[in-house]
């Protein structure tokens, strides 16, 4: 089985030949730039100076790292002209058949799938660390009767660093494994706690005799009744959603937890920045405004409507378009067959239509074609939490239960690589040069 290398070209042995020339133009010097991986290293390029010895060389300026690969990374493959997406070499699709949630979140971190008694074992510590301490309980009260969850949510995984002090010896693996098994387990109980929050019901403590997403869904849901049966086409449903949303390599929140992560902090400090990044509207928040949207429209007849103001500049078509993908989202294509299932048990949702609709006036535009706009994972998800009763505000929220699997295989993968250092990108500085300071207030 070959690895995949780090860019989508194909990986050629390093040597002479393996290198770029390049000329500079105000020198006429040439350099000899080496190519590894189909990839030039941006620091070698400081070597190209002028003749002025002030010169501190070249530097590559690329705003919102279009095209800069910041790590080398063999946990997730992405093509995004044909619409690859692997874990660790298994396809999505394969993984989203047959797998679990939990062996996802195994094979994320530890590159091979577990065997039965890893397994169990994984499982069984995941399902012993589900309670929080009752001071997080209290801490959760105090937020107003209407904060956003993905807000709840950010703040109570930060302020679980103050309960784990010796989660800051980052490089005891010990320490580590410690504080992914609980990260795993707790966030879905604080995730719960917080959607009982916002509908203003007593918390549910974790049922130990769940599976993981059961014992969500119990967390979520249950009322009086002794013990919650969730329905089986809900439950894997979820499941499998968890799994499409577990790792997405080096998008806007990942680099998040790498970048927070490199300063060498605690994990659940470097978790937090990943779901602050996670709540914008362009990244995980697009599940929320995808519903708000389609709320917005209220009539498939408004669809063309809407598309023309898009097109104007009025907006985004959310849950449309991607950084990587230029083909289609293969995550999408499951959610799609998924919402069908979802739909066979709860009728099919009120404004299905109208999702339909924007695609096919999409799908068939110049102006999304031209631009390669096509469903993103987020276009249908919120339509199936919808039919199983989730509030809008809390999509994200389910997003980021699922993404704490990829978060934390990163952090690691980015601890334990001799290569990396604490994030630190330079700039192009486009400031006053050196001024004399003359006040003009009085003090
Ligand atoms: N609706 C209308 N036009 C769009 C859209 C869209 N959803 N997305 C991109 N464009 C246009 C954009 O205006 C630009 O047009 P022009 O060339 O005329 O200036 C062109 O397409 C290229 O877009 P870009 O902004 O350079 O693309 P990007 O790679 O920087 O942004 C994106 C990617 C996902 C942020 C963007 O497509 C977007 O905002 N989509 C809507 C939000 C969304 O659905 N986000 C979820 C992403 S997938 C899951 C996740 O990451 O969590």
């Amino acid at each position: 089985m070959t690895k995949p290398s780090i860019v989508d070209v194909p990986t050629a042995t390093d040597g002479p030949a393996n290198a770029i020339d390049v000329t500079d133009s105000r020198t006429g010097q040439t350099h000899k730039l080496p190519i590894t991986d189909g990839a030039i290293r941006a620091a070698d390029l400081k070597k190209i100076k002028t003749a002025d010895e002030d010169d501190p060389g070249l530097l590559s300026y690329d705003p919102a790292f279009l095209n800069t690969a910041s790590c080398r990374s063999s946990i997730t493959f992405i093509d995004g002209d044909k619409g690859i997406l692997r874990y660790r070499g298994y396809p999505i699709e394969q993984l989203a058949e047959s797998s679990s949630f939990l062996e996802v979140a195994w094979l994320l971190r530890k590159g091979e799938l577990p065997n039965q008694q890893e397994y169990d074992q994984f499982v069984h510590d995941i399902t012993y660390h589900t309670y929080v301490h009752e001071n997080m309980r209290k801490f959760l009260e105090g937020f107003r009767y209407d904060a956003h969850p993905m807000a709840m949510l950010n703040s109570s995984v930060a302020a679980l660093a103050s309960f784990y002090p010796r989660s800051r010896n980052i490089f005891d693996e010990r320490e580590r494994d410690i504080s992914i098994i609980r990260l795993l387990a707790k966030v879905p109980t604080i995730a719960a706690f917080c959607y009982r929050h916002l509908k203003g019901l007593p918390f549910v403590y974790p049922d130990n005799g769940l599976s993981y997403v059961d014992n969500f869904l119990s967390m979520v849901a249950r009322m009086t009744e002794p013990r919650y049966e969730a329905n089986p086409i809900f439950s894997r449903a979820l499941e499998v959603l968890f799994i499409l949303h577990a790792d997405h390599e080096q998008n806007c929140s990942t680099s998040a937890v790498r970048a927070v992560g490199s300063s060498h902090v605690d994990p659940f400090s470097a978790m937090s920045a990943g779901i602050a990044a996670l709540f914008g509207p362009l990244h995980g928040g697009a599940n929320e405004q995808v519903l708000r949207m389609i709320e917005e429209i209220g009539h498939v007849k408004n669809v063309p409507q809407f598309i023309e103001g898009v097109k104007g500049g009025k907006g985004k078509l959310m849950g449309f378009g991607h950084r990587v993908y230029k083909s289609y989202d293969p995550r999408a294509t499951i959610v799609k067959e998924l919402a069908d299932e979802v739909f066979k048990v709860v009728g099919v949702d009120r404004d299905l239509e109208i999702a339909l609709e924007l695609e096919r006036i999409a799908l068939s535009d110049d102006y999304f074609k031209s631009r390669k706009l096509y469903p993103n994972v987020d276009f249908y998800t919120g339509l199936i939490y919808r039919s199983m009763a989730f509030p809008t505000e809390f999509f994200t929220v389910l997003f980021a239960i699922a993404r704490t699997a990829g978060w934390l295989s990163q952090w690691e993968e980015m601890l334990l690589d001799k290569e990396q250092k604490i994030a630190r990108p330079r700039q192009v500085y486009t400031g006053y040069d050196e001024r004399a300071y003359r006040r003009q207030i009085k003090l």
